[in-house]
């Protein structure tokens, strides 16, 4: 029990210092979602939800997903686009990060369109009850039978290039046309790790600037295509407003040549890309700065160009829900390698969350059972997988551990369960929902005879 407040130093030192009390700041400006707290045992609390209690009810690891950081980032989102754009405004979910059932329902029930990549995407979104016309179909390799069920399903389709095109034009007709979005790569650079960068020319995704005019040419000839908006996507984790600022000059300048092919477009997609705070040195700017950015300039680029203003739509991902989830961990066994490294290894890793060893990305670790416990030590949090690389994060600063302890990581909403996988055949964390002290389950964690439910043994290999 914490009897008596702690002192300035003692939260300096401890887990505490990352609980940040300004209730004020963004989502993806803080650390921890909103409603993180310590309580009076000393241990972390999400949603009203005592962290320890929950891996008791639900297992380790747990993805713990905070109801009130997600609502919150939908509604700054929405609220800023309203504020600062004058014409019609569309905030889209970019599912991607996170898509499950009660996360597209918590989008949608906050007035957010949704962004899909794949018919799996698509599926939830439908089951979650987004309405078709507010589905938005990305991806640069749509297969045929996924084009299919876009178009049959009423959603709108953004077309990343010729292929596609191609195929749409073969499963629509003028009785039963598509309306489509096309995806252009604006030629914009960002600072952002390479494997996210998605802007610039050298990109797999979306029509090359030099084809665009025989792109717009084309698809004023098909009657079977609704062509209603132009779309470009810069990249993501991105803490620089220029890109965003360049991008509205060039989404208005495209506009006006697809007009001129008589391609009837109301609707400019900026993407999303905002960045979020993984460790204290990030320094994202706020949503509600962001969005004033974006709507500014599109309105400079329209009276520039003296065209009206066409419907903005926005589509963010991890800012949504990044700083919503925290994934909470039990330490096992330990190791000193004398005089170079000390390492806690936890029950799950790059299985949970492979960002780190993907992009190389930096996370902070709190101690959930010992939160004013001082950090004496310099550990090496180590995942449970079999590849050295499968670290979460190199010398983090943690109080004495024992094997028990529970270590909660941050910022882990964005990209975590959607990159999920069963390396080493272990089973995906369950992930539990909390807000006002209720934790409903929102993932159900696999089973080992969901391990098993593909396999197929050849009958003349059964022993
Ligand atoms: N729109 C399009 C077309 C996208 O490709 C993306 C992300 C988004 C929107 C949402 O971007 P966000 O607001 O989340 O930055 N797995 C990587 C991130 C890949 C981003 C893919 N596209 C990671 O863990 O960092």
């Amino acid at each position: 029990m914490v009897s008596t407040l702690p002192s300035t130093n003692q939260i300096a030192n401890s887990s505490l210092r990352y609980l940040e009390t300004e209730g004020s700041a963004s989502p993806n400006q803080r650390l921890l979602p909103l409603s993180a707290r310590v309580n009076q045992h000393d241990h972390l609390d999400v949603g009203g939800c005592d962290v320890l209690d929950l891996l008791h009810e639900f297992g380790s690891p747990l993805y713990i997903l905070d109801e009130m950081t997600l609502r919150a980032a939908c509604q700054q989102y929405r609220q800023a686009f309203a504020q600062y754009y004058p014409g019609d405004t569309l905030v889209m979910y970019a599912s991607k990060a996170w898509n499950c059932l009660a996360v597209c329902a918590i989008s949608t029930q906050e007035g957010l369109a949704i962004d899909v990549v794949s018919g799996g995407e698509l599926l939830t979104a439908l089951k979650a009850g987004a309405s078709p016309n507010n589905i938005y179909f990305h991806g640069n390799n749509k297969s045929y039978r996924e084009l299919h069920q876009g178009v049959e399903a009423g959603c709108r389709i953004v077309v990343d290039n010729w292929h596609e095109l191609k195929t749409l034009t073969t499963l629509t007709s003028s009785e039963t046309p598509a309306t489509i979005l096309l995806r252009l790569t604006p030629g914009i650079e960002c600072h952002t790790h390479e494997y996210i960068k998605t802007g610039h020319i050298d990109s797999k995704f979306g029509f090359d600037p030099d084809q665009l005019e025989a792109v717009f040419a084309y698809v004023a000839q098909q009657p079977s295509l609704n062509c209603i908006g132009l779309h470009a996507h810069i990249g993501s984790q991105i803490f620089e407003l220029q890109p965003h600022r360049d991008l509205s000059g060039v989404l208005v300048q495209w506009m006006e040549t697809a007009k001129r092919y008589g391609l009837p477009i109301s609707e400019l997609d900026v993407g999303g890309g905002l960045g979020i705070r993984y460790t204290e040195t990030d320094d994202p700017p706020s949503i509600t700065d962001w969005a004033q950015v974006v709507c500014e300039h599109m309105v400079t680029a329209c009276q520039a160009a003296n065209v009206p203003l066409p419907r903005l739509i926005c589509e963010p991902g991890r800012s949504l829900i990044g700083t919503a989830c925290v994934t909470a961990y039990t330490v096992g066994g330990q190791k000193t390698v004398p005089g170079i490294r000390a390492y806690a290894a936890v029950d799950g890793g790059m299985s949970d969350n492979p960002r780190p060893i993907t992009y190389q990305s930096v996370y902070r670790v709190l101690a959930a059972n010992k939160m004013s416990a001082p950090l004496s030590e310099t550990v090496t949090l180590a995942g449970k997988h079999c590849e050295s690389g499968d670290v979460i994060i190199h010398d983090a600063q943690l109080p004495i551990l024992s094997s028990g302890d529970i270590l909660v990581i941050p910022a882990t909403g964005a990209y975590n369960y959607s990159m999920a996988s069963n390396y080493n055949r272990v089973p995906r964390p369950a992930a539990v929902l909390v807000q006002n002290g209720q934790a409903s389950l929102i993932l159900q964690r696999e089973t080992e005879a969901d391990l098993m439910r593909y396999d197929r043994l050849p009958s003349y290999l059964a022993g």
